[in-house]
């Protein structure tokens, strides 16, 4: 069998031929279409503003500094994530305060949030890991108790909800990625979203060189702050438009597999599948489950030519975050070893057929303790 690889974007004629009449319009920088790109997200997160991103990095990283997090402040955020989620503290000059995650759903836990606010803390960054949204009734609860800022860190979760409403509206800030491993990519990118007509203001400025952008002629612009260039341009907007026109259709998709690789593995005790929030919504960027003999499982399913992977990362267990400076691992990490050794990601993409999901599904349960 050919090798099935672990994603495919879904890259269609049109977005090719969106991207040929960028380029044959000469207009390439971030224009536009870039416009057209954060109107169809906003529209489709139900947002009231979405500003486009070299990457969500960036976007996580001018979240903070528009929230006016940096030296002297703590940010807590969850130790089994991508490293980015608590790289772009240090970088602001923030301190990032790691704490352990739920060892069934992977999200941040929410009683070790409490546990190490101190007066320093300003915000809290969790993560929808993989596309399983938050639970946002108690993340208020915890806003509101200890008067703290929400940035989600969205990479994985464009079109996941919580008791009916889309990730992206929920927290004071959002940031979602484009990354080819997103169901929606732009190859690099990310995308912003927040409901506050100032921080938008203040973050489009920010991105733009500090320019202020109020709609003055060119000859009146006037750079109103110390900004920077994080623009996203037309020809990538453009690969991203034609995927968000047709994201109904990819996420259903993508809830279907999911669901057919549910029935699939339910019969096997030895399986696990992530927990979800009661009300929410999954979007499986990422389809994980759990397997006491993961690193076994992963060397075979290779052999077979499958192609699958780990979760993510521990972040208390690389030297970026182990040794000192701007980073305070915040008690044991028990939930996140556990995710960190038994989380395995399987094949999911638009065009993955049933077929080859009943033949990665059979040769997995070839090696299941
Ligand atoms: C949870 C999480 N946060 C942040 C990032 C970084 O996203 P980007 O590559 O768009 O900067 C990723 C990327 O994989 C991620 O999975």
């Amino acid at each position: 069998m050919e090798k099935i690889p672990l994603i495919k974007p879904h890259i269609t004629d049109a977005v090719k031929q969106r991207v040929n009449d960028v380029l044959d319009s000469g207009y390439l920088t971030e224009g536009p279409v870039t416009r057209e790109f954060e109107n169809k997200f906003a529209e489709y997160i139900n947002a009231k503003h979405a500003i486009a991103f070299t990457s969500c990095t960036t976007g996580l990283e001018v979240a903070l500094r528009a929230l006016n997090i940096g030296e002297g402040d703590e940010v807590i955020v969850p130790d089994y994530t991508y490293p980015a989620t608590a790289s772009v503290m240090p970088i602001v000059g923030a301190t990032a305060v790691i704490v352990d995650v739920d060892p069934d759903s992977m999200l941040i836990n929410y009683d070790k949030i409490e546990e190490a606010i101190t007066d320093k803390t300003k915000a809290i960054l969790p993560v929808s890991i993989f596309g399983n949204p938050l639970d946002y009734d108690r993340l208020n609860q915890i806003k509101e108790k200890y008067n703290l800022k929400i940035i989600e860190d969205a990479a994985c979760s464009i079109g996941a909800e919580y008791k009916g409403v889309k990730v992206g509206t929920q927290a004071d800030i959002a940031v979602f990625s484009l990354h080819p491993r997103k169901f929606i990519t732009t190859g690099e990118g990310g995308m912003l979203t927040t409901e506050d007509d100032r921080l938008a203001e203040w973050i489009n400025s920010y991105k733009h060189f500090g320019m202020d952008m109020s709609g003055a002629s060119r000859e009146g612009i006037q750079f109103s702050i110390i900004g920077t260039n994080y623009k996203l341009s037309n020809i990538l907007s453009a690969v991203g438009l034609e995927q968000m026109n047709i994201i109904d259709e990819l996420l259903s998709r993508r809830r279907e597999l999911a669901c057919n690789y549910a029935g699939l593995l339910g019969e096997f005790d030895s399986v696990q599948l992530p927990k979800i929030v009661e009300g929410g919504l999954h979007s499986y960027q990422s389809y994980c489950v759990f397997v006491e003999n993961r690193d076994e499982i992963m060397q075979k399913m290779r052999d077979e030519n499958i192609e699958v992977q780990i979760g993510t990362y521990s972040l208390h267990m690389h030297k970026a975050f182990n040794s000192g400076g701007k980073v305070r691992l915040h008690g044991g990490f028990d939930g996140s070893k556990k995710a960190f050794k038994e989380c395995l990601t399987l094949p999911l993409y638009h065009d993955l057929t049933i077929e080859q999901q009943e033949y990665i599904v059979n040769k997995l349960s070839k090696y299941l303790k």
